[in-house]
């Protein structure tokens, strides 16, 4: 068998930097903070961190909105910071991926700021000007269109006006863009995800966008148009394929690519001859119903949708997203987490994931994320899946010296790093346990999936990869189960009690519990 490259073995981890450790007591994490926490992350077990942007930026967005690509955000430290922190993730055997945000700069960028400043500027083409707006909306809520009366031209963002989308038809850019690239790979960075990819290029002849039939009230005011000629377009595929070229300049690499499309649509970010996005995020598990059923159906769409030789991976959340132990429930978070962690391919967990954190409540005045704030009521807000990590139980959860950013959870005396690490049988004691068991059977990696299937409420798949079969049960039911197996030994369960254990002819599974069981041959 072919050796696996690093990004195909790894857990990915992705670090909000905001909210994961502040040094300097403004309330705000920062790079030292990672820093401080990586040995945290080394015996979690993960292969490698995501770290969403940290560039200089006026964080309209909190960090999608960049001003320099090559720089970093007094805010999260220095360049001196960012590399050491780099050297000390290598150090411990991990590895570091960056964010980059090619669709779009801060109105604050000094490309914006020429490209607005006459017509006639060099740089004017590299943002997309037009004298009448279409009908393109905005992501963030209302039209994608803002008049610039200096030229009164209007200048197209997909997400707030803030975010000026770049124009990638324009060679320049371009060449720009991909030399961002070489000056972080250069320092030594791992990858790069990349920021709503499947956005980059839009009609060249601005079509109006049809009606979304399928609109109701209440949804996301986006959602109005059917995003036909402002997303996924044809010609993305070969500016996928020359940003992956550059990426294997040098070597090791991977190209991670932000993509919220159908999964026959997501497989064409691969690229032809898989020359585009090493890895597609997979998001089926955070946008499916949580029933044995409906995720049996999605690994296997999923599964049959992937083309010969494309390396599959699934996501369990981000900081776009709920969080997890929200959308399905404290117990039933335990069986996710067995779940992501048994499936072939790369895996991506989000941080706070493994203490089996929820969404944080938030109040009208402390809303910060711009998309609750244009949109308010929707349920659009991102800022509860964004609240500060727990590291302990002191007032501000060991995150920082001052006030947070955003609140902690009202349950962080319990649900904190410190506390959980005490109990044996706690949710970040089983995120660690299967980690671990991932990295010592790689059949969970790169073995062949079959016999996916659901049986009264109980999800079922094998793996199998030389003389090695495993076994996962998974109960999503409301009802606890026996289930006729062959006969093998526990290698792990949600609830931590069965490791060891001989089964033969058949088993119980309780409500919420999962076992994975190595099958004697
Ligand atoms: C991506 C990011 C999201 C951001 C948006 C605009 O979807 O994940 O946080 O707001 O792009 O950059």
């Amino acid at each position: 068998m072919q050796k696996l490259a690093w990004w195909q073995h790894s857990v990915i981890y992705e670090i909000y930097p905001r909210s994961f450790q502040d040094t300097n007591g403004d309330g705000v994490g920062d790079l030292r903070g990672i820093l401080e926490r990586l040995d945290y992350l080394a015996q979690l077990g993960v292969d490698a961190i995501w770290i969403s942007p940290i560039y200089p930026s006026p964080m309209a967005d909190f960090g999608y909105d960049v001003a320099d690509y090559c720089g970093i955000d007094p805010l999260f430290g220095t360049m001196e910071d960012f590399d050491r922190l780099l050297e000390e993730v290598h150090r411990r055997g991990l590895k570091m991926i960056l964010d980059f945000v090619p669709n779009h700069s801060s109105d604050q960028h000094p490309w914006f700021l020429e490209s607005r400043s006459s017509r006639k500027n060099q740089k004017r083409d590299w943002y997309l000007w037009r004298d009448r707006p279409n009908n393109w909306l905005s992501h963030f809520g209302g039209s994608g269109w803002q008049l610039d009366k200096t030229t009164s031209q209007y200048y197209y963002h997909a997400f707030l006006k803030q975010q000026p989308d770049l124009n990638w038809r324009n060679p320049a850019v371009k060449a720009v863009m991909f030399d961002v690239l070489r000056f972080w790979l250069r320092r030594g960075v791992d990858g790069f995800r990349v920021d709503v990819m499947w956005l980059m290029i839009k009609d060249d002849q601005f079509r109006d966008n049809p009606l979304n039939p399928g609109y109701r009230m209440g949804q996301s005011s986006n959602s109005r148009l059917l995003p036909i000629y402002d997303s996924d377009r044809p010609e993305i595929h070969d500016l996928v394929a020359e940003m992956r070229a550059v990426v294997d300049e040098f070597p090791d690499r991977v190209l991670i690519g932000e993509i919220y499309l159908p999964v026959q649509q997501l497989m064409t970010y691969y690229g032809s001859d898989l020359k585009g996005a090493n890895l597609p995020f997979n998001f089926q598990l955070l946008q499916c119903a949580w029933s044995a059923e409906a995720v049996a159906q999605v690994i296997s769409d999923y599964q049959a949708a992937l083309p010969d030789g494309a390396w599959p991976n699934w996501v369990l959340g981000n900081h776009d997203k709920a969080r997890i132990a929200t959308t399905v429930g404290a117990r039933q978070s335990r069986v996710a987490a067995m779940l992501l962690l048994t499936l072939p391919g790369t895996l991506t967990l989000y941080y706070g994931e493994e203490l089996g954190m929820t969404n944080v409540p938030i109040l009208p005045e402390q809303v910060q994320d711009p998309a609750e704030k244009n949109e308010p009521g929707l349920g659009l807000g991102r800022d509860p899946q964004r609240a500060p990590m727990p590291w302990d139980s002191s007032l501000a959860a060991g995150f920082t010296s001052g006030l947070p950013w955003l609140p902690l959870g009202d349950d962080h005396a319990s649900v904190n790093v410190a506390a959980l690490e005490k109990d044996p049988r706690s949710i970040l004691h089983l995120y660690r346990r299967l980690i671990d068991l991932r990295r010592c059977h790689r059949t969970l990696v790169s073995g062949r999936l079959q016999s996916v299937s659901a049986d009264n409420g109980v999800l079922r798949y094998q793996s199998q990869r030389e003389e090695e079969h495993i076994l996962v049960l998974l109960n999503m039911g409301q009802d606890p189960e026996r289930i006729t197996i062959e006969s093998g030994s526990v290698l792990a369960s949600t609830h931590l009690d069965r490791e060891g254990q001989k089964v033969s002819g058949t088993v119980d599974l309780e409500v919420a519990e999962g076992i994975v069981i190595s099958l004697d041959m």
